[in-house]
């Protein structure tokens, strides 16, 4: 029998601001999971403002009954958010009546079907204060860069290589790459994580998916900025798959991306503990929380705090020295995201303000000096 391993996120209220989830929420979804016997087992946990079940369970992907679990669990923590006022209660939960599935309506969504094996390792991967095309880089690395996966080299049932499905978050498309052959096909695409996401990687060897990550983009979704859709991401490991150490090890040097503070600002993804989870330092850096299990027949044997490791201390020393770096630049880009992708943007307002005062520069140098003279003659 397959087993399915489901992870939905959603941030239904921070505490303090963005930074964490309260205690009593936590507890809140527990008792919903609890109380239902859909699952084979679940757990819950949080990397900063952002509630996260980890669920195991018998009804395969999208499931109906299982989404709608889920959707519970938020709507019972919204209220008890709402009691204690946290910041931005509900956020996540964008439309007030569940439809059957929790794709497209806030809540991120990262899930597997398979088989499970003699032994089954998985990490969850999971991330605040970005966006779902911040796993493009280590993925790309964990099941294509020999330099970080050793595997790809030496374990033959790794040697023939991963297929990737990206998907293209504008056009709503999908293609899948054969690597390594596409790798640079691939790279073209993916370098690009603001639109481009790596939505699965399976095998070549055994056709078995191997990972899996959560895709909605929220700002589009919503059609306003209810804040980044911050990711998760599912990860098997071992036996023709990556090593867990090789699937942590392209965080052990943090990649740049977009999030932070507003949604709004490039920076450092930082390895952390759950408990270090909570973005405080100008609402960031942007974090990634790695919990590791074995499955037994379903159950969660874990979690192990991946990333609490002191050998990821120096990651975290280069995030914060990038962080200070980047900080400097203040509202100039590329520390800022690009106008296009800026989100609770006032550029249309102050446009509209000052509109009057553009105006046109004319053509040729002797017009712009005329122009200029006649403006210092008028005054
Ligand atoms: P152990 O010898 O500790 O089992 O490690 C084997 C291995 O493959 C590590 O990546
Ligand atoms: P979240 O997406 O984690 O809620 O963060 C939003 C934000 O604006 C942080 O400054
Ligand atoms: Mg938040
Ligand atoms: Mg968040
Ligand atoms: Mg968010």
């Amino acid at each position: 029998e397959k087993i399915t391993l489901t992870v939905i996120k959603a941030d239904i209220g921070g505490w303090v601001g963005h930074s964490s989830v309260h205690p009593r929420l936590l507890e809140t979804a527990k008792e919903v999971l609890a109380g239902s016997d859909l699952l084979v087992d679940f757990h819950v946990t949080h990397v900063g403002d952002d509630i996260n079940l980890i669920m195991t369970h018998h009804r395969g992907v999208d499931s109906p009954e299982i989404h709608h679990l889920a959707w519970n669990a938020f709507l019972r923590c919204t209220e008890v958010a709402r009691e204690m006022k946290l910041y931005g209660a509900g956020q996540d939960l964008l439309s007030d009546a569940f439809s059957g599935n929790v794709r497209g309506m806030g809540p991120g969504v990262a899930e597997m079907e398979f088989e499970e094996r003699r032994s089954e390792p998985v990490i969850i991967f999971m991330a605040d204060k970005t966006e779902p095309g911040a796993w493009n880089l280590p993925l790309y690395k964990m099941f294509a860069d020999p330099f970080n996966t050793i595997g790809l080299v030496i374990d033959p049932k790794m040697h023939q290589g991963f297929r990737f499905e990206v998907y293209d978050l504008v056009e709503n498309k999908r293609v899948v790459f054969s690597l390594p052959e596409e790798m640079y096909d691939l790279l073209v695409f993916i370098g690009a994580p603001g639109r481009y996401c790596i939505k699965a990687v399976y095998s070549k060897a055994t056709g078995e998916i191997a990972a899996v990550s959560s895709t909605q983009r929220l700002n589009f979704l919503a059609g306003r900025y209810v804040g980044k859709d911050d990711p998760v991401c599912i990860v098997r490991c071992q036996s023709g798959l990556p090593a867990v150490g090789e699937a942590l090890e392209p965080f052990a040097h943090p990649h740049l991306v977009a999030g932070w503070m507003r949604g709004s600002h490039v920076g450092p993804l930082m390895p952390v503990s759950v408990a270090q989870s909570a973005p405080t330092r100008f609402d960031g850096p942007p974090r990634v929380v790695a919990l590791g299990f074995q499955l037994a027949n379903g159950k969660l044997i874990g979690p192990q705090d991946l990333f609490a490791d002191v050998a990821f201390d120096q990651a975290r020393r280069l995030a914060n020295e990038v962080a200070s770096y980047l900080r400097q630049l203040g509202p100039f880009e590329p520390h800022r995201l690009p106008l296009e992708d800026m989100e609770y943007t006032t550029l249309p307002e102050v446009m509209a303000r000052l509109k009057h005062r553009f105006t046109k520069v004319a053509q040729g140098v002797e017009r712009e000096v005329a122009a200029a003279r006649e403006e210092l003659g008028a005054k």
